[in-house]
């Protein structure tokens, strides 16, 4: 187990959006989060690793990572140990080099040669490399979109992640982009831990190792990917499936 949530509420203002929230994610599986819009999937996300302060959000309950508290852990350390790829990616408006050297280089990496390790080994990583590498100081914004998403992951690895945490990241890509994504994923989880939340249960099915049912800012059940999809325990989970099928 490297993350476990204990009695997790979040609070915009006085609306109470996550209730009470308790569950583990393990070490290198990939964790899918499904459930109705508006339920409080992305706040979770955010709560983990206290982007949610940013949106004025305030939680209640603890989080740990790897047994520590997160709230002992200093706030860019804990961004750059649990990383987050949203739903539209932002590459920054530079080369597509720049955009993987910028974060080694703010943390103080001088060396050339090092640097172009990194941003290749990433690149790689991410299934990028073959498609840019006569490409690399194009600006990133004029890559596809789903070469942006590939992008913005690779970036997020070169500041050496222990978790990534993905928000619909494949909801604005074609079938080829969101296969690429997958494969992707199903690589990078030998290495990192994934938690992504999606709205199709296809995808869930097809990459995940666990899925988490919510609903109006509960967990209603967690498990294993088949038997939640097979066999689910609550009521509430098989009509949302059942639903989300037909
Ligand atoms: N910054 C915010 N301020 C106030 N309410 C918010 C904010 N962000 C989200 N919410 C509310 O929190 C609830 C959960 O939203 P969200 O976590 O985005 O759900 P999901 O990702 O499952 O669609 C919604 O009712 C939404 O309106
Ligand atoms: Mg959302």
């Amino acid at each position: 187990m490297i993350i476990r949530t204990e009695d997790l509420s979040v609070y915009y203002g006085y609306k109470n959006i996550l209730k009470d929230v308790n569950v583990t994610f393990e070490k290198n599986k990939i964790t899918a989060i499904i459930g109705p819009s508006g339920c409080g999937k992305t706040t979770f996300l955010k709560s983990l690793n206290r982007t949610i302060e940013e949106y004025g959000g305030k939680t209640e309950g603890n989080i740990y990572l790897n047994n520590e508290d997160i709230m002992n852990i200093p706030v860019q350390k804990l961004r750059n140990r649990i990383g987050m790829v949203f739903q539209t990616p932002v590459v920054f408006p530079f080369s597509i080099y720049k955009n993987m050297t910028y974060a080694p280089i703010y943390y103080g990496e001088r060396n050339s040669q090092k640097l172009k390790e990194t941003a290749l080994k990433y690149l790689k990583i991410a299934g990028l490399y073959e498609e840019v590498k006569g490409d690399l100081d194009m600006q990133a914004t004029k890559l596809s979109g789903g070469q942006q998403q590939r992008l913005v992951i690779a970036r997020c690895l070169t500041v050496n992640p222990e978790v990534i945490l993905l928000d619909e990241p494949c909801s604005a890509l074609d079938i080829k982009n969101t296969a690429n994504i997958e494969s992707m994923l199903l690589e990078l989880k030998k290495d990192y831990t994934i938690i992504i939340v999606t709205h199709n249960l296809a995808q869930a099915k097809r990459i995940a190792d666990y899925v988490i049912y919510m609903e109006d800012g509960t967990v209603v059940e967690m498990g294993k990917t088949d038997d939640i999809f097979d066999c689910p325990l609550d009521s509430r989970t098989k009509e949302y499936i059942t639903y989300m099928k037909n």
